[in-house]
């Protein structure tokens, strides 16, 4: 049988010669996993492909390398070194499996961090989102929204999206369904240390596309402007936003400041964990808090689905609550696991 670890008991120790004597036989020397003759069905990915070597945290690459492919939903051609390396020795071996990213620029996947269900992320993504928001303010029946996201990454920092909503209020008896608010949006990340802060900024615009007298929309062009936040404190994740609404048509003094702190909590560094979270939502001097809970539903984490409800806590009456979800789809990501 074929033995992923060097004959001799005597391992090298800096982490260039551990991976010419251990991983360069499947992912080759120039970490591309392109060999004269391939010694695996399921190819490695480029590891000097920035594009898709970036977009993971190292603890995915760090939980891989020492349990195996299947810990990750990846092939179990990929053995595990968690027996025969120190946890140090597979830090650095990631650390060096890194480098073959030569071009600088590219937030690392570090904090590419859980989806809260209101605070923006900060990371940009190549996802495709259904979310679903029932709100019930007292006295009044319930109004649904639907919105299907699409967010494509562009270049190193970028990020583009379009939001398709389809709505359904009830004003004075009579529902009505239809397209609500059509949004389009674009970030870009303005620092990341790529190990535990990253700040980026964004703007959204929401277009009138929705009925205004039928309570589908607002009526007018919004510019959405926010600055989103994010860091690793301990085993705590952490997330902001900071948003101005500006109608087009609207008074300057219909203006709104919108804030979003969100802290969450991974049970595991498998990519399909659990993370519980509450985020405090505030819009102007309205405040309500949203327990949450994120699962993925594969184990490579390429299908997800948070949800959570959004409790005011100070004018209660007023304000609605929420039963807010998402169902996310990494789409570059396999969904299935590999053999
Ligand atoms: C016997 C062949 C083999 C050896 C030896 C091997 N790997 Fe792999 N590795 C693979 C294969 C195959 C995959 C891709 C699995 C997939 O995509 O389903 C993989 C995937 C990975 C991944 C996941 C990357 C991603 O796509 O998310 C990491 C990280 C990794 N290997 C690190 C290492 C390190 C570090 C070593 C050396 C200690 C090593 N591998 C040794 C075959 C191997």
């Amino acid at each position: 049988m074929f033995s992923p670890l060097p004959a001799t008991a005597q391992l090298p120790d800096s982490p260039k010669e551990l991976y010419a004597a251990t991983c360069a036989k499947c992912h080759a020397d120039d970490g591309t996993g392109r060999l004269p003759t391939p010694t695996v069905k399921n190819l490695p990915r480029d590891f000097t492909n920035c594009a898709l070597a970036t977009a993971e945290p190292d603890a995915d690459w760090e939980l891989v390398t020492a349990r195996g492919g299947p810990v990750a939903g990846l092939s179990s051609e990929m053995p595990a070194f968690g027996d025969a390396f120190s946890a140090e020795q597979i830090s650095g071996l990631v650390r060096y499996a890194r480098g073959f990213c030569k071009e600088p620029g590219w937030p690392l996947g570090n904090l590419n961090l859980p989806r809260a269900l209101f605070t923006e992320k900060a990371y940009p993504e190549n996802e495709f989102l259904i979310i679903p928001v029932v709100s019930h303010t007292a006295g009044e029946p319930a109004s649904l929204r639907f919105r299907a996201v699409y967010e494509r990454r562009l270049g190193r920092r970028a990020h583009a999206e379009i939001g398709l909503p389809i709505a359904s209020t009830s004003q004075t008896g009579s529902r009505s369904t239809g397209v609500g608010d059509v949004a389009v949006a674009v970030k870009y990340v303005l620092h990341t240390n790529n190990v535990s802060r990253i700040l980026t900024a964004g703007t959204e615009v929401v277009f009138p596309t929705g009925s205004e007298s039928r309570g589908l929309g607002s009526g007018t062009t919004v510019f959405e402007p926010y600055l989103a936040a994010a860091a690793l404190v301990g085993e705590a994740i952490v997330q902001s936003q900071f948003k101005m609404e500006f109608p087009a048509r609207e008074p300057w003094a219909d203006r709104e400041v919108l804030y979003n702190i969100y802290v969450g909590h991974s049970l595991s560094p498998a990519p399909s964990t659990w993370t519980l979270a509450l985020e405090l939502n505030g819009v102007e001097k309205q405040l309500a808090l949203t327990p949450q809970f994120r699962k993925p539903l594969t184990r490579t984490g390429a299908l997800a689905i948070g949800a959570g409800v959004r409790v005011p806590i100070v004018n209660r009456s007023s304000q609605s609550t929420q039963v807010a979800g998402y169902l996310l789809w990494e789409y570059l990501d396999p969904v299935r696991s590999r053999p």
